[in-house]
């Protein structure tokens, strides 16, 4: 969101002190962007940020589907404060690593009318997924809206919005793993990883 708060500070990503890209995905991945413990422990300092900013209030978290998969339950488990959860299901219809017209492909159930949200998503980009979002969010009214997201590509942005706890900067490089995709592939790597360009058809 654009708020003017200072947010937690994202730890910038990547080589030369990252792991080395496990054999079997040798073929497909160029380097290790950010490795298990890195991701852990990133996720758990979130978590008690979270903790601490939401002390005494009700959650309700809304993660859009599919590339929070990981994210969002590594993240949860951290949170020791009631909560709901619910998902909005967004999908580029572009081709590749083209993005294309957003279309919802789950709409939320949960009520959210003057309730705290925790909204979470694997990648800040332009930001124009989120940006969709946070205003449809908000025709539900409700009490405020803050943005959680595992990697932010502040170079790509278009649109003003800002995370307000955000897990890693990344540069502006194609990622996978550790729930996001190219082409549905590659979420189930444990790690944050490059897609090589000759992977990427
Ligand atoms: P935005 O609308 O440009 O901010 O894009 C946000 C969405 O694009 C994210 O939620 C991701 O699903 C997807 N995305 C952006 N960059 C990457 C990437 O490097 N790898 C995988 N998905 C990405
Ligand atoms: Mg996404």
């Amino acid at each position: 969101m654009t708020s003017r708060k200072p947010r937690p500070k994202a730890r910038t990503a990547g080589p030369p002190r990252s792991p080395a890209v496990p054999a079997c995905w040798r073929n497909e991945i160029e380097c290790v962007l950010i490795g298990q413990r890195q991701i852990a422990r990133r996720v758990a300092a979130l978590a008690a940020q979270i903790q601490r900013d939401f002390t005494g209030r009700e959650l309700v978290v809304v993660s859009l589907l599919n590339g929070t998969v990981m994210f969002l339950a590594d993240l949860m488990r951290r949170i020791s404060l009631p909560l709901r959860l619910d998902f909005i299901g967004v999908s580029s219809y572009g081709k590749g690593k083209t993005p294309g017209e957003l279309i919802f492909t789950k709409e939320l159930r949960l009520d959210v009318r003057g309730r705290d949200v925790l909204l979470v998503d694997d990648i800040l980009d332009t930001g124009r997924t989120l940006t969709k979002v946070v205003a449809k969010l908000r025709a539900l009214k409700p009490r405020r809206i803050k943005i959680c997201v595992l990697l932010d590509k502040a170079a790509r942005r278009v649109e003003p919005i800002e995370a307000d706890y955000s897990g890693f900067d990344i540069p502006d490089s194609f990622v996978v793993g550790y729930g996001m995709d190219h082409a549905e592939r590659y979420r189930n790597l444990p790690f944050v990883g490059v897609l090589k360009v000759s992977s990427e058809q």
